[in-house]
């Protein structure tokens, strides 16, 4: 079964998807990079992507962070540039507005640039951690990041063991966060808006999966198709900001 592609609003298939999510009893979102490009912030995959420039093996696993600190910062010294300053979009502020109005349970969200909580979004699950604070592999010691950790030539060290810190994210080979939190709500999950994500990275991949195989349904926001797009209700073709801001507008 595929997708109803959205391309235009009025569309029969526009109406269909805004009463599917209308009588939606547990509706979840699930965002990926995409919904923070039109914030100014790379994704990672696309062809301005980070792992372009960064490639991921080299630069954000946990082997590479243990074995290189010094290399892993570039990455981290480059995103923190990235994420200086940078404001939620009208697809993140759409989230927000659908969760004040209890239209939107949690957002389960694959980014760390704290972009949802700007917005207002209160439950907000970061699976692959976050970028507000820095932590001690060895003895988990934990504080807030500071502008000083992106500008010293040297990598932070932990002030209780002395090994090196990393910025609080999720590193390839480690594992994902809060994943029995998001299990629950899977569980009750209906109707889940995925945006903006390539679908490509396990477990988040399998999320929507999860919801449809209970009969819920799943409604993509992305400029392209995914992996995800052939199994999903609705595919809304197009940028996040505009496409999920005119969705949550007309809910
Ligand atoms: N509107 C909607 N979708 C967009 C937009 C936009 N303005 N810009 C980009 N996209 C889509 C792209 O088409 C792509 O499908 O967002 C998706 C971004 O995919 P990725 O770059 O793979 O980012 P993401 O899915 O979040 O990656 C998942 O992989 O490398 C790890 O930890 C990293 O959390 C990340 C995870």
């Amino acid at each position: 079964m595929m997708a109803e592609r959205i391309q235009t609003r009025g569309r029969p298939a526009w109406q269909k998807a805004i009463d599917a999510f209308r009588s939606a009893r547990y509706p979840l979102a699930l965002t990926g990079a995409g919904i923070s490009v039109e914030s100014g912030i790379p994704d990672f995959r696309s062809s301005e992507g980070l792992w372009r420039i960064f490639p991921p093996e080299e630069y954000a696993t946990l082997e590479v962070f243990r074995a290189n600190p010094e290399k892993a910062w570039r990455l981290y010294r480059a995103l923190g540039e990235i994420l200086e300053g940078k404001q939620p979009n009208p697809a993140h502020h759409a989230l927000a507005d659908l969760e004040r109005r209890g239209r939107l349970q949690a957002v389960i969200t694959q980014n760390i640039d704290g972009l949802h909580q700007m917005a207002g979004n209160r439950r907000v699950i970061e699976v692959h951690g976050e970028h507000r604070h820095v932590h001690c592999l060895q003895c988990s010691w934990r504080r807030p990041v500071s502008a000083d950790d992106y500008s010293a030539p040297e990598v932070p060290a932990c002030r209780r063991c002395r090994s090196p810190l990393k910025p609080n994210v999720v590193l390839f080979g480690e594992w994902v966060r809060d994943l029995t939190e998001v299990e629950r709500l899977l569980e009750r999950c209906d109707a889940l808006l995925v945006v903006g994500t390539s679908a490509a990275v396990i477990p988040v991949a399998w999320m929507p999966l999860r919801v449809l195989k209970r009969g819920g349904q799943v409604f993509e926001f992305n400029l392209e198709e995914t992996e995800l797009t052939e199994a999903a209700q609705f595919f809304f073709e197009g940028q996040a900001g505009e496409w999920l801001a005119a969705f949550a507008e007309a809910v």
